[in-house]
C-alpha cells in the first residue's frame, strides 16, 4: 500500500476544477450575454464551493461562430466579455481567494478572421500561406477529411481567392492551422507565455489530438467510416504529436508553475499514458472521451459498462500519470439527464450521487457550472430554439441524408450541447437573475426552484452537499491518493468502491437506480462513520447495506 509521504503531490492533482461557460453565468451590462464582470461578482460564491480552479471556456476576441472556439486575436478579450483590465482584475480577485486560473487555448484551429487567416488566403506567396493547410485545385479535390461542424462533413473548403481548398476539421471559419511550421508552433508558444506572464495557472488544450496529421492527405483504407474513433486514428495523433509536446514544455511549461491538460489526445490508455507519465516531460493531465461517450445516442449507458470504464481508468493511472475525472462540460447535455434523473423525485438525489461519484474518484475533478444545484436539460424541441452550430449544422446534414428528422430532434432534446450552455440559475426572479434582458440562451423554467438562492438556505440542497464533498475531498487525502479497488463489479445497480491510503480506509456506496437495492459487504459493521449520506437514513443490518433510490454514501472504516 502506497505511503503518503512517497506520493507524488501536486496542486494540481489535489485541486477541485470548477468550470464556467462565460457566456452563461453572469450579464452585468445587459446584453443578455455573461461577461468577465459577472464572474468577477461571483467571485465568492465560486469561493464558497470550496473549489480550487476556475477554468473559463474561450474568453479571447472572436466572430463566435463556435462560441469564442474561433479565435481571431490571441492576445485581446472578445468584446462582450469586457477588456484586459477586467481580465486582470479577475485573476487577482481568483488569486486573493487562492482560486487558480486555467486558460482554454484554441490552437488546432483559428478563426478565418484572424490576421494570420486573412493573409494566407490573400494569396499563394504570401508569408503567412503556410500557417494553414492548402491544397491547389489543379491537383483535383483533396482525398475525403471529416468535418465536425461542416453541414456536409467535408473538412476540405473551396476559396476561389487563389484556386484552393483550405482544411477545417470543425466550421468553415475554424481553419486548422499548419503545426508542421515551426512558425506556428513559436506563435503559439508566445501566446501561452504572453498569458503566463500574466499569472495564469494552467491551460487546457483545445481538441489537441488533432495538430499533427498526415499533411499529404493520402485516401482513407478500404472500410474507413466517420466514426469517432476512426475519425481521431487517421484525422489526428499524428506522429509529431510528442515532438510538439515536448517542445511547448521545454519552450513554456517547465519555465513557469503551470500545468496543461489536454483535451482529446490522450483518449486511449496507451495514447494517455504515453503524454502525461511523470518521465514523458510532456503533459501534466488528459482528459478520455469515454466516460461522457458512453450516452452519445438515446440508449441509456449501462451501468456494468460505466463500471467497467471508469475502473479501467482510474486503475491504470494508480502508479504513473493523471488524469481528469469529469461526467460533463460544455460539450455535453446535463449530467443528471444522461447519468441520473430529472423525474422531479429522483432528480436531486441523483444530482448528489453524481457529484459523490466525481468527487471521490482518483482523477482531478471538474464541477461543470449548474451541477453543483442539479441543474437539467432545457429540452428544445424545434431546430429553430438551437444556437449551437453543432446542432444547426448536423439537423441539416441529417436532412440531406434523408435521415429521420423527429429522431434526430430527440436526440438533440437529450444530447445537443445547448442544454449544458443555459443560463445559471441565481435566484427565481425573471431571468434567474442572470440578467436584467433576455438571455441569449433561455433559462430553464425551473430556475424557480432550482437556483442559488434557495439552496444556500437549504441545508439539505444540492449545494451544500456538494460543498460538503468539495471540503472531504480536500481534508482526506485518500480519495486524491488511495488506491482504488470496485466491489462485487457484477451487482446490477450499486456501484461501490473502496479507496485506501495509509490507515485511511472508505467506502463508496452509489445506488445508480431507481429502485431500492441491497448490497453486502463482510465488514459493514466495522464501519467507524458515515461521512456522507444524500439521504437522512442509512438501513444497515449485519452486513448488508439498503440503499435508497441514487442514495449515495461514504463510509469511514
Ligand atoms: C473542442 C471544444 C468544443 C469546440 C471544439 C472546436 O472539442 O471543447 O467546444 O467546439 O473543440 O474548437
Amino acid at each position: 500500500m502506497k505511503d503518503i509521504n512517497v506520493l507524488n503531490r501536486a496542486w494540481w492533482k489535489e485541486g477541485v476544477i470548477y468550470q464556467i461557460y462565460p457566456r452563461s453565468f453572469k450579464d452585468t451590462t445587459g446584453n443578455g450575454i455573461g461577461d468577465l464582470q459577472g464572474i468577477i461578482q461571483k467571485l465568492d460564491y465560486i469561493a464558497s464551493l470550496g473549489v480550487t480552479m476556475v477554468w473559463l471556456n474561450p474568453i479571447y476576441e472572436s466572430p463566435n461562430d463556435d462560441n469564442g472556439y474561433d479565435i481571431s486575436d490571441y492576445r485581446a478579450i472578445m468584446s462582450e466579455f469586457g477588456t484586459m483590465e477586467d481580465f486582470s482584475e479577475l485573476l487577482e480577485g481568483l488569486h486573493e481567494r487562492n482560486i487558480k486560473f486555467i486558460m482554454d487555448v484554441v490552437v488546432n484551429h483559428s478563426s478565418d478572421e484572424h490576421e494570420w487567416f486573412k493573409q494566407s488566403r490573400s494569396s499563394r506567396d504570401n508569408p503567412y500561406r503556410d500557417y494553414y493547410h492548402w491544397w491547389p485545385a489543379e491537383k483535383g479535390k483533396p482525398n475525403h477529411r471529416w468535418s465536425f461542424f461542416d453541414e456536409n462533413s467535408d473538412a476540405w473548403k473551396y476559396d476561389a481567392q487563389t484556386n484552393a481548398y483550405y482544411l477545417h476539421y470543425f466550421s468553415q471559419k475554424q481553419p486548422d492551422l499548419n503545426w508542421e511550421n515551426p512558425k506556428v508552433r513559436q506563435e503559439v508558444y508566445n501566446i501561452m507565455k504572453f498569458w503566463a506572464d500574466k499569472g495564469v495557472d494552467g491551460f487546457r488544450l483545445d481538441a489537441f489530438q488533432f495538430v499533427s496529421k498526415d499533411i499529404e492527405f493520402p485516401p482513407f483504407p478500404e472500410g474507413y467510416d466517420d466514426n469517432i474513433p476512426s475519425v481521431i486514428k487517421y484525422h489526428g495523433m499524428g506522429p509529431h504529436i510528442h515532438h510538439y509536446l515536448r517542445e511547448m514544455y521545454n519552450e513554456v511549461l517547465s519555465k513557469y508553475d503551470v500545468f496543461a491538460v489536454s483535451e482529446g489526445a490522450g483518449s486511449t490508455l496507451d495514447d494517455a499514458h504515453s503524454i502525461v507519465d511523470e518521465d514523458r516531460n510532456e503533459l501534466q493531465m488528459v482528459y478520455h472521451f469515454e466516460g461522457t461517450d458512453l450516452v452519445s445516442s438515446l440508449d441509456k449507458c449501462t451501468l456494468k459498462d460505466f463500471k467497467a470504464s471508469f475502473t479501467k481508468w482510474e486503475t491504470s493511472f494508480e502508479n504513473k500519470g493523471w488524469i481528469s475525472m469529469y461526467l460533463s462540460n460544455h460539450d455535453q447535455s446535463r449530467v443528471v439527464n444522461r447519468f441520473g434523473s430529472d423525474n422531479p423525485k429522483f432528480k436531486d438525489y441523483s444530482a448528489k450521487m453524481l457529484n459523490t461519484f466525481i468527487l471521490s474518484m482518483r482523477g482531478t475533478p471538474y464541477a461543470y457550472y449548474g451541477d453543483e444545484l442539479g441543474m437539467t436539460n432545457i429540452g428544445f424541441t424545434e431546430i429553430e430554439q438551437y444556437k449551437d452550430i453543432a446542432a444547426i449544422n448536423g439537423y441539416k446534414k441529417a436532412a440531406s441524408d434523408g435521415e429521420n428528422l423527429n429522431q434526430y430532434l430527440k436526440k438533440l432534446n437529450l444530447l445537443s450541447r445547448d442544454n449544458g450552455r443555459t443560463p445559471m440559475q441565481w435566484d427565481a426572479s425573471n431571468h434567474a437573475g442572470f440578467s436584467k434582458e433576455t438571455p441569449w440562451l433561455p433559462v430553464h423554467e425551473n430556475h424557480t426552484t432550482v437556483n442559488v438562492a434557495n439552496q444556500e438556505v437549504d441545508q439539505n440542497s444540492v449545494l451544500h452537499h456538494f460543498k460538503k464533498m468539495v471540503a472531504l475531498r480536500k481534508d482526506n487525502l485518500v480519495f486524491v491518493y488511495g488506491k482504488y479497488k470496485i466491489i462485487q463489479k457484477e451487482h446490477p445497480t450499486v456501484y461501490a468502491y473502496s479507496r485506501t491510503l495509509d490507515k485511511q480506509k472508505m467506502i463508496i456506496l452509489l445506488n445508480f437506480s431507481e429502485t431500492v437495492s441491497s448490497i453486502n459487504l463482510l465488514n459493514l459493521v466495522q464501519c467507524k462513520e458515515v461521512l456522507i449520506n444524500n439521504y437522512d437514513h442509512l438501513t444497515i443490518e449485519k452486513n448488508t447495506a439498503t440503499l435508497q433510490p441514487y442514495q449515495a454514501v461514504i463510509l469511514k472504516f
